[in-house]
């Protein structure tokens, strides 16, 4: 190998050569954005601080055994005091966007009725210090954290969770909208109505029908929907809404145009529990047929609200799903994933960087969309610091470089994806794994809440100056 790599002019080894072609070619288009992602369960603690109420996430929490060890997110990296700090290291790192989450019962402690105003001194003085540090926000107004008095009416069992919850991003965007210029309604409609709902493994932790977790889907969807028509009768004139969803990545496991057809194809059905109705304003007739007598009770009504035209789609890219084509009915075919399989530090995160292209691929080529952020996409690894404290994370650098060598794929081909937020900016509380799976490129010593961007934050910081691969 020495041999061959002496044999090759100086040039085409040398690392600091940021001008040859071949790094101009792993470039990303002028104007991306790179940014981080968090959510405020996960993140902020001061779990009753300023007159915040209850959410589902503190009282399915209280019960230990719901979660790894126990932990709850009390403390989550306790941002709210810390969000200087963790400002700072997004100047740092040199991102140009951050991806938060209001808190509802902050804002609405009851989830209804009378709204708490204290709730927005937390997030006015975190806003002007982002904006004072020259980072554009982009706010989710709901990442699974509802109101524990929503719970009286059933949580997303009850339409009246849609109503309320169009009330408080309603009032929501009346406040922020002079700061904030993109709004994403909600965060991964499958996930956690799954996780809540269905396998309980997530707050509020019940394990309903089918046909209950259809018509909860269906009632998320009309809050979507609503949500949508709210961020627009109260936002200011040239704001964005969009939402985040955990859209099922079907990837053509050799592409030949017949599996990328079957990808196609997948994409739509497999995604027909929300990106398809919201795009198309309906429900596909395998979905429904499928269902069977457990299929949503909805109205045209409904289907119209779901599918209120948005101005972005932010997708969340982690695992991929492997496809080809078949003789079927359907025309494709899962392609199962054998032991030997890669995974990262959490089980379910299998490494699949093709769908961080086939993804926003799918959704331009289904649907014309012309505006895409990935909202999230990141690893856990087991992060242990060295004696010198430094944490070399080099499996999530592996990870991300081969995700953003696939964005990089996309973009190039004029796939119009427009930025990417990483998940996440900080160490945090990851739901039901507790705080055993750290997701973040900084790494937060829980004892004393200590911050240190780890090796992977360098490979990033280096990815957005150069905008392109590092
Ligand atoms: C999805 C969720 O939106 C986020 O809350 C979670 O921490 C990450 N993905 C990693 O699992």
């Amino acid at each position: 190998l020495s041999a061959s790599v002496a044999a090759l002019p100086a040039t085409a080894v040398t690392p600091s050569s940021p001008l040859t072609s071949a790094t101009r070619e792993r470039g990303f288009p002028k104007g991306f954005l790179w940014g981080t992602a968090t959510s405020a369960y996960q993140i902020e603690g001061a779990p009753t601080e300023d007159g915040r109420g209850p959410s589902i996430w503190d009282t399915f929490s209280d019960v230990k055994t719901n979660t790894y060890t126990g932990d709850n997110g009390d403390m989550g990296a306790d941002h709210f005091h810390r969000y200087r700090e963790d400002i700072a290291l997004m100047q740092e790192l040199g991102v140009q966007t951050y991806q938060f989450s209001v808190s509802w019962s902050r804002i609405f402690p009851e989830g209804t009725g009378t709204p708490n105003p204290r709730g927005w001194d937390f997030y006015d003085r975190m806003l002007d210090t982002l904006l004072a540090a020259g980072v554009q926000p982009f706010c989710t107004l709901y990442h699974w954290d509802l109101p524990q008095a929503m719970m009286k009416v059933g949580g997303w069992q009850s339409r009246d969770t849609a109503k309320a919850f169009a009330d408080y991003s309603a009032y929501a965007v009346k406040h922020l909208s002079d700061r904030v210029k993109h709004f994403i309604t909600m965060s991964e409609v499958s996930q956690f109505v799954d996780g809540g709902y269905r396998y309980g493994s997530d707050a509020p932790g019940l394990k309903l029908s089918d046909a209950i977790v259809a018509q909860v889907t269906h009632n998320v969807l009309v809050g979507h929907g609503l949500a949508v028509q709210a961020v627009r009768a109260n936002a200011r004139a040239g704001t964005k809404v969009g939402i985040a969803d955990n859209a099922v990545s079907t990837c053509p496991v050799i592409e030949t145009p017949e599996n990328i057809a079957a990808a196609r194809k997948a994409y739509r059905e497999m995604n027909a529990r929300s990106l398809t109705p919201i795009m198309e304003g309906r429900y596909s007739e395998d979905y429904l047929k499928g269902l069977g007598a457990n299929a949503p009770k909805f109205t045209a009504e409904d289907m119209k609200l779901i599918s209120t035209p948005l101005n972005f789609i932010g997708l969340n890219v982690y695992e991929p799903t492997w496809i080809r084509a078949s003789a079927d009915p359907g025309g494709y075919e899962i392609v199962d994933m054998p032991k030997s399989y890669p995974i990262m530090a959490a089980k379910w995160l299998e490494l699949g960087p093709d769908g961080m292209y086939w993804s926003p691929k799918h959704l331009q080529a289904l649907w014309g969309v012309k505006e895409i952020y990935i909202t999230e996409n990141g690893a856990a690894s087991l992060d242990v610091p060295t004696k010198t404290g430094e944490v070399l994370d080099v499996d999530r650098i592996l990870f991300l470089r081969s995700y953003l060598e696939q964005l990089q794929r996309a973009v190039s081909e004029g796939v119009p994806v427009k930025g990417y937020f990483l998940w996440s900016l900080i160490d945090n509380y990851e739901w039901s794994d507790g705080y055993a799976m750290r997701f973040g490129i900084t790494y937060v010593d829980y004892k004393t809440m200590k911050r240190t961007i780890k090796l992977s934050g360098q490979f990033y910081k280096e990815v957005i100056a150069r905008n392109g691969l590092a």
